[in-house]
């Protein structure tokens, strides 16, 4: 077992030859010994409050910045083995996801545990294909943003001001309106992420087609124009279900951990995601795909390939698309996308990008600095090549990817609601301040 996988409960129990599930520690302070019981692979970190070197003293903390090797939860939504490159939703590899399966069922599997029974997946599709509209003072919330906003400040706010339209989604603990709220987020994410992208052009919005399929309606509301029905390239459709896919889940990640903390408060579900959204925006996680455009644009050549990687090894910038905090082996991910950029390309034309692309992860991969650290390609290193064939501006890509991971925000989110364990989350600190001191009036400073 290494530390960079999530941890399966009971597989890192009993392997000792003393065959107790314990950790003995001896407190060098006090020559006090303390026995810790160790559960699924981990000690209660409040375990270590015992640890005291005075009766008044608070006790032992651990100390886990952005936490490194901190299991914040259980879970059974998302495995993660970063050594080997594995991820599974619900027990389920996700290259039999994305060979078999669609957007709407994996997320019903995140959400419900199962995969659905025809019926059952038909009634989620029908749900949540008539619940694409959104209210028209929402509509009219978009327009008065900027002309040239972010649209994924714009996602941010739309989403957040959804909780003023549902006041009933307060209702936590109400499984109907758990429900209603999961089908409303999923089907309406869209139609915001369209309206974004449409108020940045200065085009009309383009209301739900509920004809069509999710990713396919999804691209009507982007690309519609006179026509009188809007006629998505199935091919298209297809890149994009397996892209949504991929992005649906990936267990306690910077966004599902705000969720998650946000949530912890008892907040409605929209807030909570908002807050998801708000993670996601930022360029080391979610915004990676932007920045790896932006960074191929940069490079412009592919003979600036090994100055621009020498300017990584000084660490004067990063190799955006690479690394992963679980990740130490190629994201099974990036892998998977990497076959469905050339279905795009053969409906959209080559981009000439994905040559610069490709001999960049190359070069990286034939050089030591990246190999030592075991940096490998991400899921953002060839997504944004196929937003870009979708005729997607950057500033979009980071919205594509809050689309789908909206099912794996609320699989989380009740998850965490249901959990007797879990607290309103709210770390402990390291003080490093002085005081106490007076306080000095003004004049005598
Ligand atoms: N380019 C150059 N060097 C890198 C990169 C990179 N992309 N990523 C990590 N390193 C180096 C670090 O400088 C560090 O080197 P050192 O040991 O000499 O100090 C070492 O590799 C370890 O890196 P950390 O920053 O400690 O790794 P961490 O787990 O904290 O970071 C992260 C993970 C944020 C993803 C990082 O790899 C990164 O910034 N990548 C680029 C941004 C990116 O692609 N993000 C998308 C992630 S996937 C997603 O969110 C969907």
């Amino acid at each position: 077992m290494t530390t960079e996988q999530s941890i399966k409960p009971g597989q890192a129990d009993g392997a000792g030859p003393g065959g107790r599930d314990v950790l003995s520690v001896t407190d060098e302070r006090t020559g006090r010994q303390y026995e810790l019981a160790i559960e699924d692979g981990a000690i209660r970190a409040s375990e270590l409050r015992q640890i005291k070197v005075s009766e008044d003293d608070f006790g032992l903390m651990s100390y886990d910045p952005a936490f490194l090797n901190t299991a914040s939860c259980r879970s059974a939504i998302t495995w993660i083995d970063g050594d080997k490159g594995e991820l599974w939703h619900r027990g389920i590899p996700i290259e039999q996801l994305c060979e078999h399966s669609s957007y709407l069922e994996v997320a019903y599997l995140l959400i419900f545990g199962e995969l659905p029974t025809k019926e059952q997946l038909d009634a989620w599709v029908f749900d949540i294909t008539t619940h694409t509209f959104v209210h028209e003072n929402i509509k009219k919330f978009v327009e008065g943003f900027r002309y040239d906003a972010h649209p994924m400040g714009m996602l941010l706010a739309s989403v957040g001001a959804l909780s003023t339209f549902y006041p009933d989604a307060k209702k936590i603990k109400d499984q109907h309106e758990r429900y209603m709220a999961t089908i409303r987020m999923i089907a309406k994410m869209p139609t915001l992420a369209a309206f974004a992208y449409r108020h940045n052009l200065g085009l009309p919005y383009v209301y739900p087609d509920n004809d069509l399929a999710y990713p396919g309606n999804f691209l009507s509301m982007m690309f519609k124009m006179t026509e009188i029905k809007y006629e998505p390239d199935p091919r298209l459709e297809r890149a994009l279900d397996v892209l949504w896919i991929l992005h649906a889940d990936h267990e306690q990640n910077c966004s599902t951990s705000a969720v998650r903390g946000v949530g912890s408060s008892g907040v409605d579900p929209y807030s909570a995601v908002a807050a998801g959204v708000a993670a996601l925006y930022g360029p080391l996680h979610g915004g990676a795909n932007e920045a790896v455009l932006r960074m191929l644009d940069r490079i412009e050549r592919i003979d600036n390939i090994p100055g621009f990687l020498a300017g990584v090894k000084e660490g004067k910038e990063r190799l955006m698309g690479f690394g992963h905090r679980v990740y130490k082996n190629y994201d099974p991910r990036a892998r998977i996308i990497k076959k469905h950029v050339d279905a795009v390309f053969e409906v959209t034309g080559r981009n000439p990008k994905l040559d610069l692309a490709v001999e960049l992860e190359k070069h990286a991969l034939d050089d030591d600095y990246f190999v030592d650290r075991k940096l490998y390609p991400n899921v953002d290193f060839y997504s944004g090549l196929i937003y870009e064939a979708l005729k997607l501006p950057p500033a979009m890509f980071t919205v594509m990817f809050a689309i789908p991971r909206t099912s794996g925000w609320m699989a989380q989110w009740q998850e965490m609601v249901d959990d007797s364990e879990q607290k309103i989350a709210r770390p402990r600190q390291l003080y490093t301040g002085g005081g106490p001191r007076d306080y000095v009036p003004m004049d005598q400073r």
